[in-house]
């Protein structure tokens, strides 16, 4: 089969491979998935790398990408026959394993790939298992959010374009920051901050007539510690993914303490199984009531595996960068 892989970290156009591999075959346990999308997201891109604090290969040759979408088109020992010909949309493709999702084919453990409904395409199932399931845990970890108020930063990003439509499914108030008219415009949320230009902490005050926010989904824990400290109310909750522009930010403990304050840490990979089905169960009844919009940005072929690599890195796109791999 056509895969790309690398075979040390560095720079994308330097270390990523495009050639031929041997067809994995499904253990007991697993299905064998013929890949039509591969999803590439930061985590992806700081994997190749060699970005992670600690980062070692782990193996020779690891081929890269976690989310993908495809069809069955085997099954190993154990695992019902009759899923052979189902679409699926796969989860953990490469988290702590080395045959990822940019390869025409993957065997991985049968629940890792998850039926996919049949009006959602391929391409937009290549987005689900990064990006959706991370906006799905940081929306709803800590409960329902109808009728509460929720400062989604950087609704245009990936996770947070879904997390401003979720939230807004769940019936909450939607606040989101960007960075531009045309990211606000992205992100789907009616009521959107540049937040480069404008003083957020007094601008959702203004908008929530003083009273703050019950919840913050936060892109950058460094960047909008000291906002949440201002704009939450007691008891409210920071669900954070990332922190990138500080890697080891000051905690600051006090005032988050004397405010309830929940400081929710977010890592899609190890959520608990109870915790995905809900996931996987809750994005099936969007997907099949058409509820969720995607951000597909094409990426080319596997061919173009390191162009799409330098996209994700640049961080200008607006959507998920997916390779088509049929
Ligand atoms: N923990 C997890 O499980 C998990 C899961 C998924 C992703 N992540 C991480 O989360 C980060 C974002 O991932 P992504 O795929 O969503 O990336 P992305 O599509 O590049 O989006 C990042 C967004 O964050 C915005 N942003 C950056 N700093 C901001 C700030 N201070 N205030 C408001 N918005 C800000 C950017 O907006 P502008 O460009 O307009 O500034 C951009 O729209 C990455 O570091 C990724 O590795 C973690």
């Amino acid at each position: 089969m056509k895969a790309v892989w690398f075979e040390r970290f560095g720079p994308a156009d330097e270390v990523l491979t495009v050639g031929d591999l041997p067809d994995p075959v499904p253990a007991a346990g697993e299905v064998l998935v013929r890949l039509h999308a591969s999803g590439v997201n930061p985590s992806d891109v700081k994997l190749r790398a060699g970005a992670r604090a600690g980062a070692v290969m782990g193996w020779p040759r690891i081929v890269p990408h976690s989310d993908g979408a495809g069809v069955i088109e085997a099954v190993g020992a154990g695992v019902d026959a009759a899923r052979v010909g189902e679409r699926v949309w796969i989860w953990n493709g490469g988290w702590q394993r080395q045959f990822g999702t940019a390869a025409e084919r993957i065997a991985l453990p049968a629940e890792q790939a998850v039926r996919l409904p049949d009006g959602t395409g391929y391409a937009e199932g290549a987005c689900l298992g990064i990006p959706a399931m991370t906006a799905w845990r940081a929306v709803f970890a800590d409960g329902p959010v109808a009728g509460k108020t929720v400062l989604i930063t950087g609704g245009a990003g990936t996770v947070g374009r879904y997390a401003c439509q979720m939230a807004r499914l769940g019936g909450a108030r939607v606040i989101t920051t960007v960075s531009s008219a045309e990211k606000a415009a992205h992100s789907t949320a009616a009521e959107w901050i540049n937040y480069r230009d404008t003083d957020v902490v007094q601008a959702v005050k203004d908008m929530t007539r003083g009273e703050g926010v019950d919840r913050i989904v936060e892109v950058d824990f460094a960047a909008g510690q000291a906002a949440a400290i201002a704009l939450l109310k007691p008891g409210g909750v920071i669900a954070t993914y990332a922190s990138a522009s500080e890697m080891q930010p000051r905690l600051d403990f006090y005032p988050l303490m004397f405010r309830n304050i929940t400081l929710r840490m977010i890592l899609v990979y190890l959520l608990d199984p109870e915790t995905r089905r809900q996931g996987e169960a809750q994005l099936t009844e969007w997907l099949e009531a058409g509820a969720l919009s995607h951000a597909v940005v094409p990426g080319g072929g596997l061919a173009d595996c390191a162009a799409a690599h330098l996209m994700v890195e640049a961080g200008n796109k607006l959507g998920t960068v997916v390779l088509e791999v049929a």
